[in-house]
């Protein structure tokens, strides 16, 4: 008898012991590099690009990236659950060295699809992609970019370097991975199709269900519909204190959004303010840049999203 609870014991430790090795393996190395595609691309800047490509920055990109000096300097993000790591996003201002003015429009292209960087590093899912959206949507962007917008002119701040935790780096070798390349031009949904643009806003450009669905961990980023608990609300998100904020239910459940008229809805896309006259918290933004037209998009594909019971 005895016997059989040394071997066990021993059997015991050497499983721990390969499990510490793996861990070990995986912190050390790190998060996967991946090869690069070369993209032969170069995006004209004109003021109709520059300004829809910031219309979708203000709601994507400069909340992530402003850093102290008002520029898009990067700055730790306080809002990613520590169980991800210490995250900081970068300087992406048009500085040549610390920040993106040597990149090239191909190279950033590739890197808002797929989440690879010129230099083959992967971005894990804290940072959005866009492998369903319009070629001339990352185009406008892009011209955004390469604008004269005062918070992208050079900054000689660097961003602190990100530690990624064990989750991570566990979670990019079996889960995170670059989303793939189109394998053909995406073109912009016709604005006549209001369920397909509510489809393309929600899911293809703003990326609502990120925070909207259960949890980062069980998000799908390329088909974000297959997310666990899709718009359902109950991410415990975090504010910038570091305190649990959950999503709120967006399907047209009761226990969702299913009291809200047309102008409710405007209402509290567009100020922040719920029916009941209650300010959203962060990290909930208002979208103040929302036209009409593409919050009644938004409204009536929500309607017909499969409602889910949930109160968050
Ligand atoms: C949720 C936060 C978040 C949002 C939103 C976000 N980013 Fe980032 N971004 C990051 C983080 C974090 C990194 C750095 C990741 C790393 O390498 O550690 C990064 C890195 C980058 C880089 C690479 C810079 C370099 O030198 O390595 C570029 C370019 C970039 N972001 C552009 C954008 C653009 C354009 C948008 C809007 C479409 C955007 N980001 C939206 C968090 C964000
Ligand atoms: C960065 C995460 C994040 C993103 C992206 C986001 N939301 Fe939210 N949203 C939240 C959080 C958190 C709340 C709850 C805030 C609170 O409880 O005060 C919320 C609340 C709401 C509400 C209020 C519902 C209620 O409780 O009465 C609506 C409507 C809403 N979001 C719609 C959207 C839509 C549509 C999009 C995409 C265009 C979107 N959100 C993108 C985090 C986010």
């Amino acid at each position: 008898m005895k016997r059989i609870f040394k071997i066990i014991g021993m059997l015991f430790l050497a499983l721990v012991f390969i499990v510490c090795l793996a861990a070990a393996y995986v912190h050390f190395s790190g998060i996967p590099t991946y090869e690069t595609q070369k993209i032969n691309l170069v995006v004209e800047v004109t003021p109709e690009r520059v300004a829809r490509g910031q219309k979708m920055a203000t709601a994507l990109c400069i909340e992530c990236h402003m850093g102290e000096d008002g520029k898009l300097s990067g700055k730790k993000l306080l809002d990613v659950p520590t169980e991800f790591g210490e995250i900081y996003s970068r300087n992406i201002t048009q500085h040549p060295e610390i920040g993106i003015g040597n990149w090239s429009d191909g190279e950033l292209y590739y890197l808002l699809r797929t989440g690879i960087k010129k230099d083959g590093q992967y971005i894990p899912p804290y940072m959005v992609k866009f492998p369903n959206a319009a070629d001339q949507d990352l185009f406008d962007i892009i011209a955004w970019l390469r604008s004269d917008k005062l918070a992208l002119q050079p900054s000689e701040k660097e961003a602190q370097e990100t530690k990624t935790s064990l989750l991570t780096k566990f979670l990019c070798r079996v889960a995170f991975k670059p989303l793939p390349l189109p394998n053909k031009v995406i073109v912009r949904p016709d604005t006549t199709d209001l369920l397909g643009l509510g489809s393309y806003l929600v899911n293809d450009i703003y990326h609502c269900a990120d925070c909207h669905s259960a949890d980062f961990k069980t998000n799908n980023e390329m088909n974000p519909s297959l997310s666990v608990g899709y718009l359902g609300g109950g991410n415990p998100l975090l504010n910038l204190k570091g305190e649990v904020i959950k999503s709120s239910n967006i399907t047209f459940d009761e226990t969702g959004l299913a009291s809200y008229s047309i102008d409710d809805f405007k209402t509290v896309m567009l100020t922040g303010k719920r029916k009941n006259g209650e300010q959203l918290k962060y990290p909930m933004i208002p979208y103040a840049q929302f036209s009409p037209k593409e919050l009644e998009a938004i409204y009536a594909f929500l309607q017909t999203v499969p409602k889910i019971k949930s109160k968050n």
